[in-house]
């Protein structure tokens, strides 16, 4: 599973890139809102990091999207479109995938819907976890069954496990077989972090300097022979 960063914050993802873990980034227009810059500057500067960039549409019928889905699309070669997961935004997609655009379904949350997104050739699936979590239900399960039903079915369009809160949802997504999984920075930080790897390394830096104390003479003779 590709691990991408759900953040439009510049250091966030170069720092990831830097990792040499991160291989993409999804926006949105909240998250644009978050780091304080207009939507272009932001997404082309994120271009200018990684590649891989969904950047999302917010116009609502058919023809506004597409303009704006081109629009987008000529700001960098690394941008993938956003549409929204509606009967027009898909009509969009299907054109914008027609003209050798990466699209990108959005709030995606059942089977069928991935089936619909897979119909126009979408290039990614964005089933939504955290948010069906919120609804006290299981959002890690839209994520399997849009797996199996696209292996079932042989489709190519990959599927991106989007708003994963936490590590948990990280582990799961990949057992699920997603293909890429997105997240906060904050996750993938967390990803690092097991107190046995913390143990472990407090333990051999203590003793490697232990073994770097000058020995008495004696044991230092003894040690030569
Ligand atoms: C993905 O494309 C979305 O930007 C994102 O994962 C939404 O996550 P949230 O539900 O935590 O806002």
């Amino acid at each position: 599973m590709k691990l991408f960063l759900d953040t439009a914050e510049l250091d966030e993802i170069k720092q990831g890139v830097d990792w040499g873990v991160v291989d993409g980034v999804t926006t949105n227009p909240t998250l644009i809102a978050k780091a304080g810059q207009d939507h272009e500057t932001q997404v082309k500067k994120i271009c200018g990091i990684v590649g891989n960039v969904s950047a999302e549409v917010v116009s609502e019928k058919k023809d506004d999207i597409l303009v704006e889905g081109r629009r987008l699309a000529s700001w960098h070669k690394n941008v993938i479109v956003k549409v929204p997961m509606t009967p027009d935004g898909l009509a969009a997609g299907k054109v914008l995938a027609g003209e050798g655009i990466r699209v990108n379904v959005t709030l995606c949350f059942s089977v069928n819907q991935a089936l619909l997104a897979a119909a126009i050739g979408a290039y990614i699936i964005s089933p939504f976890v955290g948010r069906v979590d919120d609804i006290n239900e299981d959002g890690m399960q839209i994520v399997r069954d849009v797996v199996a039903a696209y292996r079932q079915q042989d489709i190519k369009t990959k599927v991106l496990a989007a708003s994963l809160r936490g590590p948990l949802h990280v582990s799961q997504a990949a057992l699920a077989g997603a293909d890429i999984g997105t997240m906060p920075f904050s996750v993938l930080q967390a990803m690092f972090k097991h107190p046995l790897t913390d143990a472990g390394l407090k333990r051999f830096k203590e003793d490697y300097l232990k073994s770097q104390e000058p020995k008495p003479a004696r044991e230092a003779e003894a040690v030569k022979r």
